[in-house]
């Protein structure tokens, strides 16, 4: 059986998600000019919501293959429908790999990653310094074209729903109305 909006465990996952990057994205931006303790303790913090982020994305993986799947945006062109379903894969691609180029990026630096103090991942290799700021540079702009790809199909969600009108934000928004077929 289809549906005209995704479940709520999907809108959860995917709010939840979304605000966990763009918090870890700002503390990135934020901790980049700093020094000291102040810089530790918000790398410490980007690196536990980087984790969140990865542990997250698994979660809704998983479920995403078990979930109710959800009609296709009624009237849209198959060229839309396609161009949306690559935009989510990108997401999902960039999603994945940006926190696993981060663990790689501080692992290469030889140190371990502690999860707001709660668990620690042992770096399971030997320190390899210019690999690690070579991973530095890739997870920064890996980073830029995650958040920038977000902005993009949060254009094109809210530009569905309130120009086109056709209830798109309300598959993902439970007090919205979704579009039927
Ligand atoms: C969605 C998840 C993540 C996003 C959006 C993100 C984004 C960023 C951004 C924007 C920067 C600043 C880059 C710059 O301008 O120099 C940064 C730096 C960094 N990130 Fe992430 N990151 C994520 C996850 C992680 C994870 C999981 C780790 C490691 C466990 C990590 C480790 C680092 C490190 C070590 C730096 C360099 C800090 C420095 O020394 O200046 N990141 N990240
Ligand atoms: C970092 C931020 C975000 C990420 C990583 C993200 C990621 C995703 C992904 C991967 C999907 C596909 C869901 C699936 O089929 O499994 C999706 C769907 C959706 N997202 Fe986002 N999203 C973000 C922010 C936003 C924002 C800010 C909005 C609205 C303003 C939004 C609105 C939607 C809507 C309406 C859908 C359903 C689209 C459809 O049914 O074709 N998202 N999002």
């Amino acid at each position: 059986m289809t549906r005209d909006r995704y479940d709520p465990i999907t809108q959860t996952l995917h709010w939840l998600v979304a605000i966990a990057i763009v918090g870890t994205y700002a503390l990135g931006l934020l901790m980049e000019d700093l020094q000291g303790p102040t810089k530790a303790l918000m790398l410490g913090n980007h690196m536990s919501l980087g984790v969140v982020v990865l542990g997250l994305t698994a979660v809704r993986l998983g479920w995403h293959a078990v979930a109710p799947k959800v009609d296709s945006v009624p009237a849209s062109q198959p060229l839309i429908a396609w161009a949306a379903r690559m935009a989510h894969l990108a997401l999902y691609a960039a999603m994945v790999a940006v926190p696993l180029i981060g663990l790689a990026l501080i692992f290469a630096k030889g140190r371990d990653v502690s999860v707001f103090g709660l668990v620690t991942l042992p770096s399971p290799m030997a320190a390899n310094r210019p690999l690690g700021k070579g991973l530095e540079e890739v997870h920064e702009i890996a980073a830029h074209m995650l958040v920038l790809l977000a902005g993009l199909h949060a254009a094109a969600a809210i530009g569905h729903q309130f120009w086109l009108r056709d209830g798109t934000l309300g598959r993902m928004v439970p007090f919205l109305p979704a579009s039927r077929s």
